[in-house]
């Protein structure tokens, strides 16, 4: 499988409005303003294809991005911990996030997103809680390294590693830069075995 021929499919706002669920799909999700839809655009090669912003809650949508082999496909979620939004539209989103997590049967595995300078919040552990009750394989990106010393960086791995050496569910955790272009081997690398699994 190549990740560089990818393309946008379709946004949907709601489970009933996602692709049949066939296949094979990997999502992203995280914390608004973490840097999922930038390391989506890394691991495609692609700096236009998912929409990125400096203002968090740039991803409202649950958007498909197609692979080069028919039904493999990576998914970007919006954001978790966006303030300015109302409460209302917030439960919305979590209510359609948690509807696509329960109910998606071709979803292989979930890629956790988190700024390498802030790990491990009170919503990526849930997450995290959430791939081990479920059984799904989990890839966590610790991203924005280049924002560190390559030693802070070291010392921030090691302390994730080991709140989540208990987990069965974590597979991968990626020292990541979507500017500096760090890491994006190892994941493609993940990524294409949940896919071809
Ligand atoms: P939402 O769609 O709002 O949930 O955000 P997101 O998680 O998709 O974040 P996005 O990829 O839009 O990135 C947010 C900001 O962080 C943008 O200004 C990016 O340029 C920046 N950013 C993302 N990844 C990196 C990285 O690896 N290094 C640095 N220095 N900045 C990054
Ligand atoms: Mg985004």
């Amino acid at each position: 499988i190549s990740f560089n021929s990818a393309r946008f499919l379709i946004s949907a706002s709601r489970l009933d409005e996602c692709l049949p669920d066939h296949g094979a799909e990997v999502a992203f999700a995280g914390r608004s303003n973490a840097g999922k839809s930038s390391a989506l655009n890394a691991i495609t090669a692609n700096g236009k294809l998912a929409r990125t912003s400096k203002t968090p809650g740039r991803t409202r949508l649950i958007n498909f991005f197609s692979l080069n082999r028919e039904n493999a496909r990576l998914v970007d979620l919006p954001g978790y911990g966006y303030a300015k939004v109302s409460r209302d539209m917030k439960d919305d989103w979590q209510q359609h996030l948690g509807h696509y997590l329960n109910d998606r049967r071709c979803l292989r595995g979930l890629v956790l997103v988190m700024d390498i300078r802030h790990p491990l919040t009170e919503f990526d552990q849930m997450m995290v809680e959430w791939c081990e009750h479920n059984q799904l394989p989990l890839m966590i990106l610790a991203t924005k390294a280049d924002k560190l010393k390559f030693g802070q960086a070291k010392t921030s791995m090691l302390e994730i590693a080991k709140k989540l050496k208990d987990y069965q569910c974590v597979e991968h955790l990626i020292m990541f830069s979507s500017t500096a272009k760090r890491g994006v081997d190892d994941c493609r690398q993940a990524l294409a075995n949940w896919l071809d699994a």
